[in-house]
């Protein structure tokens, strides 16, 4: 028989390979919104200088400058390809998803990542020593291509969340799948929201060099600062209201039921510190301090980003990309324009295990000796983008969702008509093999109980197998 196109499976016991890629996701996030914020604001103020002859503020630009060079870019443009690279491993099969959709569109946002990480080098180094009009000429230009990354990276972030219409399912075409329902309120949110980052961080900067500006040039600065800031934190929530209402009905489904309460708590706390602290700095500059300034910037990244990274991940699910490739990385669905078959019934017919080349040779059949390590390997590879399979803490753990099943029949006649094409819930797939691989799964999670919860995270083979290798 033909085995698919699987890829070996990564599994992190505890959080789960989704939290790995959160975490780098977070830091990510907050450097890139930084710096795409930023470069919109600095050219802003540089412009306001020029006009009204303020060259003070220059000395400002050039700190901030400084400030990304070292921070933002560093840590960004480690990150940025570290995304990448943890959600290939992750999920190598969504990343070809959208490789062959969006080549040419993510060539196009490392171009302009290059001229942004290249002019905002320039920037730094030609401040003050060309003159102001050719400055500005280029701080205009690295503005416009940072917020060109940014305009890219959203068509396939929205993209994964879902194509938003049936039509691209057809056509196939790139410009269906980029601007996608989802898209518009989904890049004017970020491009709100980055002004208030960007804003915060900027006064963090300005209270440093309270004492070497004029007073008048200070507080110039930091009140168009916190005037951008509160601007970002009202569009952007406005913007938030739009994309909410363009969601699919599944994703409305978990962000009412499966996101934890405490998610929104943060990130509704946060933002009214932001709006706060920004009303303050901008009835009276002068009480800006690094101390506050500072640690709210990184409450941005636990209470903010994160929140919102892990949030956007499970209103995705059960899917990893374009509502056709499950977390678990089976193909659910036909792709006509791109000649894709849902892989359902093949694996259904041959049996899952039989399907997948990293299966081991001795658990493909299942016989008594081996139910119980077949059954780890199915939930391994089946269950685990979601759940810590082989304990009872992390991620939505086994332990915790079957605690007390200790018999195989019980588990067996709960999943048989629970995780069906029919009943199962909008945030999870149904089960995908044959009524003997459901049976062995269900044996195992009904040891791992009886055992505590806790089990190896390896998966076993029988030993006789690697005897009759020899
Ligand atoms: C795409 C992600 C995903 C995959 C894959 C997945 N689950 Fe789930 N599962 C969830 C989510 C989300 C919940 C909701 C509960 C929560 O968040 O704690 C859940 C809940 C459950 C529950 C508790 C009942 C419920 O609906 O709340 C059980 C039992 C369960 N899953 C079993 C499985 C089994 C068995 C597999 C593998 C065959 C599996 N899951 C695969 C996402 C997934």
């Amino acid at each position: 028989m033909d085995v698919l196109g699987f890829y070996p499976m990564w599994y992190v016991p505890a959080i789960g390979s989704a939290s790995v890629i959160a975490i780098i996701a977070t830091i990510h996030v907050l450097a890139s919104h930084t710096s795409v914020g930023a470069s919109i604001l600095l050219a802003y103020l540089a412009t306001k200088a020029h006009r009204e002859n303020l060259p003070q503020i220059y000395d400002y630009i050039k700190r901030y400058l400084l400030g990304l060079l070292v921070f933002s870019y560093v840590s960004g443009s480690i990150t940025g390809p570290g995304i990448w690279f943890s959600a290939s491993v992750a999920n190598p099969r969504g990343i070809s998803a959208l490789i062959h959709n969006f080549v040419w569109v993510w060539a196009a946002e490392w171009i302009w990542f290059v001229a942004e990480v290249t002019l905002v080098y320039i920037l730094y180094y030609t401040l003050g020593r060309i003159d102001m009009k050719s400055w500005l000429r280029l701080a205009w230009t690295f503005a416009i291509g940072s917020w060109a990354t940014m305009y890219i990276i959203v068509g396939i972030l929205s993209f994964m969340l879902s194509p938003g219409h049936e039509k691209w399912f057809v056509s196939g075409n790139i410009l269906d799948a980029f601007y996608n329902k989802n898209y518009f309120p989904h890049l004017l949110m970020r491009s709100s929201y980055m002004f208030a980052i960007a804003g915060t961080v900027g006064i963090a900067i300005a209270s440093l060099m309270k004492k070497d500006l004029p007073e008048k040039v200070y507080k110039d600065i930091v009140r168009t600062l916190s005037f951008w800031g509160i601007g970002g934190l009202v569009f952007g929530t406005m913007f938030f209201g739009w994309y909410v209402s363009t969601l699919p009905q599944r994703s409305l489904v978990m962000l009412s039921g499966i996101v934890p309460k405490w998610y929104y708590a943060l990130i509704f706390i946060i933002l009214l510190v932001l709006l706060s602290h920004f009303m303050l700095t901008a009835i009276r500059p002068t009480v800006a301090r690094f101390y506050m300034a500072y640690p709210i910037y990184l409450l941005i990244f636990f209470m903010g980003i994160y929140p919102e990274e892990k949030i956007r991940e499970t209103i995705r699910k059960p899917y990893v990309a374009g509502e056709f490739v499950w977390v678990n990385q089976i193909i659910a669905k036909d792709v006509p324009a791109k000649g894709i078959h849902s892989e359902v019934p093949k694996i259904q017919q041959a049996g899952f295990l039989a399907s997948n080349p990293f299966v081991p040779e001795g658990l493909k059949k299942i016989t008594p000796d081996n139910e119980i390590m077949a059954g780890k390997a199915i939930a391994i590879l089946q269950c685990s983008g979601c759940h810590n399979v082989t304990s009872s803490s992390g991620l939505r753990p086994f332990g915790q969702k079957f605690a007390g099943m200790t018999d195989k029949e019980t588990v067996y006649s709960f999943l048989a008509s629970y995780l069906t094409p029919q009943n199962h819930p909008p945030y999870m797939p149904y089960f995908v093999g044959k009524d003997e691989e459901l049976r062995a799964l269900s044996a195992y999670i009904a040891d791992m109980i009886s055992k505590g919860g806790r089990v190896s995270a390896k998966i076993e083979v029988p030993r006789q197998s690697f005897e009759a290798h020899k």
